[in-house]
This record gives C-alpha cells, sequence and structure tokens, in this order.
C-alpha cells in the first residue's frame, strides 16, 4: 500500500502546520477565559521543525498550510516560511487574523508564500469586537486588499453565529464581489470552548443558503477537488462564496490533512487527540510512524472533542 494511503484508502496531501498556540486576539470560542500559552521553549525551533516537514514533503504531503494560534505572533515566522519555500510544494498558504500582515507581506512573498485565509468574523467594528476582543476589523480589510493586489490569493473565512454576525451574510456577499475575494462561511464546531456554547449559536450553511435564495441572490454550485473543504457558489455579480458545513455536512471521507502542532505533535484529525510526537524521531522511522497516525484516522466525524483549536492548528 503507497505510505500515504490510509487504510479507508484516503490519499494524505496536505499538513495544517501550527508555529505557536499564541494569539493576540481572544475568540470566544477558540481560546479558553484566560489562555495560558506554552512558554517559546517548547515550540519547535526552526532547525527542528524544518527537516520535520521536509521529510514529509519527501514522503508525499505536497501543501503546507501554516496555521496557529495565530502564526504572525511567532517571532521566527519569517525563517520558517523562507525554509518552507525552499521545499517542492504544490502550495504554501498560511491561516492568519491579519491584523499584522499588512507590514509583513512583501517578505512573505519573497519568502515564497502565495496564499492567504484571512479569519474576519465580523465587518462591523463593535461586533468583531464582541466576537475577537480586537478592535480594528479594518487593518484586516486592509491587509487583505493590499494581499490581493500583491498577487496573493486572498479567501476570507468567516465563522457564522446565530445573533451575532448572521446578518452580515449579504454584506461580505456584496464586499466579496467588489473586491473579487471569495469568502467562505464557517460552521461553528464543536471543538474547544465552543462545544458547550455550540447549541445556541450554531446556524448550519443549509439554513444560510436558503434565506440567502430566499433573499433573491443566485447562487450557482461551482465544481471543487474531491478532498475540499469546503462547496462554492457563484453569486450573480460573480462572487466566489463558500460553506464550510463541517458539523452538518462532514467531509471526512475525502479528508486529506494531517496537522502537525507547534510542538511537534502529528495528528491525523482536528478532533481527535490521539497523535504521536516527532520530535527526537530518526528520519528514517517517519514512514511507520505515518502509517500509525494515519491507522487512527477517524472515518466518521468524531461528536465533538475538548482540546483547544489553537493548540492542534486550524
Ligand atoms: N469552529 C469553526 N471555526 C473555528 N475556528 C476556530 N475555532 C473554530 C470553531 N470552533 C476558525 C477560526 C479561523 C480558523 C483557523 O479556524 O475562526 O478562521
Ligand atoms: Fe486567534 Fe484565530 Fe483563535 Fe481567534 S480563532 S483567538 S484569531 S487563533
Amino acid at each position: 500500500m503507497p505510505l500515504l494511503l490510509d487504510p479507508a484508502g484516503r490519499r494524505m496531501r496536505k499538513l495544517r502546520l501550527s508555529l505557536t498556540d499564541a494569539c493576540q486576539l481572544r475568540c470566544f470560542y477558540c481560546l479558553p477565559h484566560t489562555p495560558r500559552f506554552l512558554p517559546h521553549r517548547d515550540l519547535l525551533t526552526p532547525a527542528e521543525l524544518l527537516p520535520m516537514v521536509g521529510r514529509l514533503v519527501e514522503l508525499g504531503l505536497d501543501q503546507v498550510r501554516i496555521t496557529g494560534g495565530e502564526p504572525t505572533v511567532r517571532p521566527e515566522l519569517l525563517d520558517i516560511v523562507r525554509g518552507l519555500g525552499r521545499l517542492p510544494l504544490e502550495r504554501l498558504g498560511m491561516t492568519t487574523n491579519a491584523l499584522r500582515l499588512e507590514a509583513l507581506l512583501p517578505a512573505l512573498w519573497r519568502a515564497g508564500l502565495r496564499n492567504v485565509n484571512i479569519s474576519l468574523d465580523s465587518l462591523r467594528e463593535e461586533v468583531y469586537a464582541r466576537i475577537t476582543g480586537g478592535r480594528r476589523p479594518e487593518d484586516v480589510l486592509r491587509a487583505a486588499l493590499k494581499a490581493r493586489d500583491m498577487g496573493f490569493e486572498v479567501k476570507l473565512n468567516t465563522v457564522l453565529f446565530r445573533g451575532l454576525n448572521q446578518d452580515e451574510v449579504v454584506d461580505f456577499l456584496r464586499f466579496s464581489e467588489r473586491e473579487a475575494i471569495p469568502v467562505r462561511f464557517l460552521e461553528l464546531m464543536r471543538i474547544g470552548p465552543a462545544h458547550r456554547e455550540q447549541r445556541s449559536l450554531f446556524i448550519a450553511a443549509s439554513e444560510v443558503i436558503e434565506a440567502l435564495r430566499h433573499a433573491g441572490e443566485t447562487l450557482r454550485p461551482l465544481p471543487g477537488p474531491p478532498d475540499a473543504t469546503a462547496f462554492e457558489y457563484a453569486t450573480a455579480a460573480g462572487a466566489r462564496v463558500g460553506f464550510i458545513a463541517s458539523e452538518s455536512q462532514p467531509f471526512c471521507a475525502g479528508c486529506s490533512r494531517l496537522r502537525l502542532s507547534a510542538t511537534g505533535f502529528l495528528r491525523a484529525c482536528l478532533m481527535q487527540e490521539d497523535g504521536l510526537a516527532l520530535g527526537g524521531l530518526p528520519l528514517e522511522d517517519y514512514p511507520a510512524a505515518l502509517r500509525s497516525v494515519m491507522a487512527r484516522k477517524p472515518l466518521d466525524r468524531l461528536p465533538h472533542t475538548e482540546q483547544l483549536m489553537n493548540r492542534i492548528g486550524g
């Protein structure tokens, strides 16, 4: 059996690589009330991390997405991106809250980054503040536009919450049409602190789609790759809008992702605490390690997890 095929025939291609569990925001659904972040000495150094990822790429992973916490708070971000930029990857991307992104964009481009997914849960200052504790969604938008202008592939990721930002869906669509930046709406997952509040705040993608159609929006389905997390539509004015319906329409059967935490813990699933520490493991033992991690990859969606999103890497 080829190494990166799991027992259910799923081919692993993508690595979510967390660079830190720390973040300057305090999104209520992601972090506990008083988060305690790992000390810097517990994080993999670039010298430890780059050979690990290099080996995983040699063994067949071909796309890397850097995540956190918030990857831009990691002091060695540029060194790490430079190292990753030298690997033979099909795609190198980063998921970020974009508050500190703008000034970093030229250096990130030179380092080989070409793709940024920007988390923005509200276009309104007071709602953004309620959700994230942060004050300046305009900084996020400015970074998004600059990244687009520089040639980065940019997407917005927006988690929807009943009674909080649900009424902004159409504003996001118009933004997306105006600026030619695709937006993707995420269902709130039962993970970390969100697991308790999830029930009252959760909105299923189907409800949003129905409301949009009811309001007169045309949504034309777009084709996507078999391991996509989002299904996408085009609006009449040509915006691309996607839905990541991880709760109501799980995509585990086509999942091609592995996750490496900032401390070097390899996991086959976001919802699973199980995994294997790669730190100190000789590179020749990676095939066996990968096999054992992939053998534990669940086939069906697990109901919830207490572990924290910022620790696993989104
Ligand atoms: N459900 C859905 N999305 C989440 N994120 C963090 N926690 C959750 C959750 N419980 C998102 C962030 C960011 C990405 C890294 O993951 O909003 O866009
Ligand atoms: Fe930070 Fe992202 Fe978690 Fe918000 S969701 S606190 S931006 S890591």
